[in-house]
């Protein structure tokens, strides 16, 4: 085949691939281009002399870049047969292209592989998706060692990389450094997504920020081990790089067997890192939100986690169930505690029966409450994972994952059963099956709390690769067999939050953190990928289980009323002001989800001791401001809250709606814009001085434009 160059576009964006002996290579990502510049133009702007000290003719940063085509960075395919053929040099042979797709075949003699890459464009989204699939098409098994789903030159000017992560209820922090010559990588080894490392970048300049500015992100929906890299060449060029980690030995390809890698999800920004936000948003939005729930708006959850622990029964639960309905709640979750003989966190997984001694007559009684009450009933399970201390562990104790000679190690009493067994399928897809056959369950919690340190399998090959393909399938499997019952992901919290397994899911649980300071942070890294629809956040007790911090109800819920709402605090031990704030603040979550699960996410630029964003309908007729204070403020008077996004020339009212009653401090400031009208441009130039709040406070504001 011919080198060529082909172009797709969105409506706003253009990419321009290049098609040649070597690799194939991204050489334009950005605004659409007109008919006038040609490719040729492209190619010749790019022209480059040979760096001093480097090879005669430099090695394209193709989307697997290979030592075989005479690239010295990380390579994008690192391939052998028993150590031969792994100088990988990949040569054209069939492109298929139409306005915003393309797959491209490519073919290494030498090493007897075959490369398939896949684009696609989303006009309304602007989403990127790239992905790899590699084909063995020698006689011989192929060791595959590595191979990126994408590898992205970008600009110099680009000199920040900004990643997410954090621990164990400190999620999707993010972190900020300098481009370096050399590489920023996170590899995560956890076997599933993480709270260390979410797999995903944004590639931006130093005075990028919230509202402006250039920007990059790319995630990588994948739910296992993953390769995120930021590579600065000694010759000047940089690359952004985002794979699979594979262990080793972990994938070898039979002759005619194929890898696929996972896909990445691309946008580009000029304004700022809303800009990228609102893109990915619209994505989950428009291609990963199932249709079973599109357009649904998400129910209000009381979730029986922090309140009863383990202690589920019906004497418990039922005192719950009505409080929970009077305070406005749409769904009830038990969570962990009601399974046979699970009284901790010690045994028991596996065994996924109801327990006859808690529940002499089964769930129904509390579930027909639950429905009396008006509510739906929704149900915690933890498929992947078995306590050794459970029947069907001194049944099978050869269905979970190890690397046996070393001993089984544990993480909270549990190990990893090995899905990539099809009996192990089998005996989980059934015991699901069951509840949700015998029971009227609208929702499952589906939680996932280990990582997967000791992942072989059966012939102590490691198999974290199968295993989250064979997760997805038993998700898919319960979702064909029973579409009425929507799934959330939680893994401790969010350790599986990506594209992969949103795909086959319907929410995210963000955080085991319900500390409402903690959670503006974790909620606002969680924003750049994930819109509020998908994103669980609970109201948690007084004293926040996990910190120890006493916040108000008012803040609690008004931090939590930005998500999928739900309430964990103990609802029994809540004093009736409590109750009165907690049951108002669902109330305004109720009248404004509507705008909250569809709206356009615009963070607003503030101090570090302040948290503000706006959520605007797309014809900006309505907004919601929401306005924290997080620390104390370093001078005597706040300063003012630049508002932008909002149409300039409309003329919007400005209403306090949260919290019901204004505190001392806020009375002034808010006295003199309360029920006052202000454009759009004067909010967003003039900005609107911020009344005195204490630490730990925030205020909701509603903007509606006259018409
Ligand atoms: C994990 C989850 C929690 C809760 C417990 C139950 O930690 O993240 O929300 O469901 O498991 O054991």
């Amino acid at each position: 085949m011919q080198d060529t160059t082909i172009r797709l576009h969105s409506e706003t964006t253009s990419i321009v691939v290049r098609i040649a002996n070597g690799g194939v290579a991204i050489v334009y990502w950005g605004p659409r281009l007109a008919a006038e510049t040609t490719d040729e133009m492209l190619m010749q702007l790019a022209t480059r002399s040979e760096a001093d000290g480097d090879v005669e003719r430099e090695s394209a940063i193709t989307l697997l870049p290979t030592q075989g085509a005479g690239f010295s960075g990380q390579p994008g395919l690192a391939v052998h047969r028993s150590r031969t053929a792994w100088g990988v040099y990949l040569e054209p042979i069939d492109a298929t292209a139409e306005e915003s797709s393309l797959a491209v075949k490519m073919q290494c003699a030498g090493t007897q592989i075959q490369v398939e890459h896949r684009f696609e464009l989303h006009s309304d989204s602007d989403m990127l998706v790239v992905s790899a699939s590699l084909t063995n098409i020698g006689g011989t098994p192929l060791s595959v060692q590595h191979c990126a789903a994408l590898t992205l030159p970008f600009s110099r000017q680009l000199d920040q990389v900004t990643t997410f992560g954090g621990r164990w209820s400190l999620e999707f922090q993010r972190q900020t450094t300098p481009r370096r010559l050399g590489a920023i990588v996170n590899e995560n080894r956890a076997g599933r997504t993480s709270h260390g490392s979410l797999p995903a970048l944004v590639l931006h300049d130093a005075a990028t920020n919230e509202t402006d500015g250039i920007a990059i992100g790319l995630h990588l929906g994948w739910s296992g081990n993953h390769q995120i890299r930021v590579d600065e060449l000694p010759d000047g060029r940089c690359y952004a790089q985002l794979g699979e980690l594979l262990l080793p030995g972990e994938i070898a390809l039979g002759p005619g067997e194929s890898y696929e890698s996972p896909r990445v999800y691309g946008t580009l920004s000029r304004r700022g890192f809303n800009g990228l936000a609102q893109r990915f948003h619209r994505f989950v939005r428009d291609e990963l939100t199932d249709d079973r729930v599109k357009g649904k708006l998400k129910k209000v959850h009381f979730n029986t986690w922090e309140a009863l622990y383990f202690d589920t029964r019906p004497a418990t639960i039922n005192p719950l169930i009505e409080l929970a309905a009077n305070i406005g709640i749409e769904r009830f979750v038990l969570d962990d505690g009601w399974f046979r003989g699970r009284d901790d966190d010690t045994r028991a997984l596996g065994d996924w029966f109801v327990d006859q001694q808690k529940f002499p007559e089964g769930l129904a009684p509390i579930i027909d409450k639950v429905h009396a009450a008006g509510m739906e009933f929704g149900l915690w399970v933890e498929p992947e994972m078995i306590n050794p201390d459970s029947d069907l562990y001194r049944a099978h104790p050869e269905w979970v994952l190890h690397s046996d000679p070393a001993p089984r190690f544990m993480m909270r009493h549990q190990m990893v059963l090995n899905l990539t067994l099809p009996a192990v399928q089998d005996y989980l897809f059934d015991c699901i099956d069951a509840l949700l056959n015998e029971y009227s369950i609208a929702y499952l919690k589906w939680d996932m709390n280990r990582n997967l340190e000791q992942p072989g399998g059966r012939d102590g090959i490691a198999v974290v690769h199968e295993q989250v393909l064979a997760v997805y399938a038993l998700m898919q499997r319960v979702r064909a067999a029973h579409p009425q019952v929507e799934i959330e992901s939680c893994a401790s919290g969010g350790a599986r939050a990506d594209y992969g397994v949103l795909a086959n899911t319907d929410r995210i649980w963000t955080s085991d953190s319900n500390d409402a300071l903690d959670r503006l942070a974790i909620q606002r890294g969680f924003s750049q990928f994930f819109p509020a629809e998908v994103m669980g956040a609970h109201v948690g007790p007084r004293e926040c289980h996990i910190t120890g911090r006493n916040l108000s109800m008012a803040f609690r819920a008004g931090v939590a009323m930005f998500g999928d709402m739900g309430v964990e605090a103990d609802l029994r031990e809540l004093t009736a002001d409590e109750l009165t704030i907690l049951s108002a603040a669902i109330e305004v979550h109720k009248q404004h989800r509507a705008l909250i699960f569809a709206g356009d996410l615009i963070r607003l630029n503030t101090e570090d001791h302040e948290n503000a964003f706006m959520i605007a309908s797309a014809s900006r007729e309505q907004a919601l401001i929401s306005f924290a204070t997080l620390s104390s403020r370093p001078r005597g008077a706040p300063g003012r809250l630049h508002i932008p996004g909002l149409a300039a020339n409309r003329r919007y009212t400005l209403a306090p709606i949260w919290p019901a009653e204004s505190s001392h401090d806020t009375d002034g400031v808010l006295a003199a814009v309360s029920g006052q009208t202000f454009t759009g441009e004067a909010l967003a130039c003039a900005g609107m001085q911020l009344p005195f709040m204490s630490p730990g406070s925030l205020l909701v504001l509603s903007l509606r434009a006259h018409p």
